[in-house]
């Protein structure tokens, strides 16, 4: 099983990506936590680009999100799940779809096409989105008000409305969660959708096939 976290930053996925983990362990699952980009030793190579190597066009942007994706999807991601892991990945396809197809020039299916190229479509199972408005943000944040302002309140809503979009169309792999709650409760409703998802498949603790 293969479950992603989305949203956007400071909504909390790290934070309940590390609590589903924990939670799965201590029953006995098998679970991989891997992050996205930057979850393998080119991934950390190719996010430092992303982040610190200057000007970045954005289809040279949208190659080196598909680039890591697709080594870490060959390299972590597909073998975890071969034998028979849970696959916990802290954002992955449909961040590139929200962030460069909806903020930037590029279409969404442009995107989601090269990363499915990329990944051999492999697709999430069950996607978390943490929903949590622009000044939910903002009052989180507290002090260092100019993170919200650097990545602008308005770009955190258009990626938001692509995250509710997304998750509109695609109603049974998509997991909306209000991410004002607090953390626990939050954990809470996650935990009783992931246990909904085991039993449908039959899975029991162990990691194994039914
Ligand atoms: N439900 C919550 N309520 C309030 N603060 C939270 C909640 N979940 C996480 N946080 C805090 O918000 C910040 C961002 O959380 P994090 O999990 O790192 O988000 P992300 O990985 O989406 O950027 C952290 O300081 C974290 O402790
Ligand atoms: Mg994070």
């Amino acid at each position: 099983m293969f479950i992603t976290f989305e949203g956007g930053d400071g909504s909390g996925k790290t934070t309940q990506m590390q609590l589903l983990a924990e939670w799965l362990r201590g029953r006995g699952f098998d679970v991989v936590t891997t992050r996205d980009p930057g979850g393998t030793e080119l991934g950390r190579h190719i996010r430092k680009l992303l982040l610190h190597g200057g000007d970045v066009s954005p289809r040279a942007e949208a190659l080196l999100y598909a680039a890591d994706r697709a080594h870490n999807v060959a390299t972590v991601v597909r073998p975890a799940l071969d034998r028979g892991a849970i696959v916990l990945a802290d954002r992955y396809i449909d961040s590139s779809a929200a962030y460069q197809g909806a903020g930037r020039t590029l279409g969404e299916d442009e995107v989601r096409g090269l990363s499915l190229w990329g990944t051999e479509g492999l697709m999430p199972d069950l996607t978390v989105f943490l929903d949590l408005p622009a000044e939910a943000l903002a009052s989180r944040l507290g002090g260092s008000f100019d993170r919200i302002e650097a990545a602008g309140a308005r770009f955190h809503e258009d990626v938001r409305r692509a995250y509710l979009r997304f998750a509109a169309a695609e109603p049974e792999r998509w997991f909306t969660v209000d991410a004002t709650e607090p953390r626990e409760r939050i954990a809470e409703t996650v935990r009783a959708r992931v246990a909904e998802a085991l039993e449908a498949e039959g899975r029991r603790p162990g990691g194994g096939e039914p």
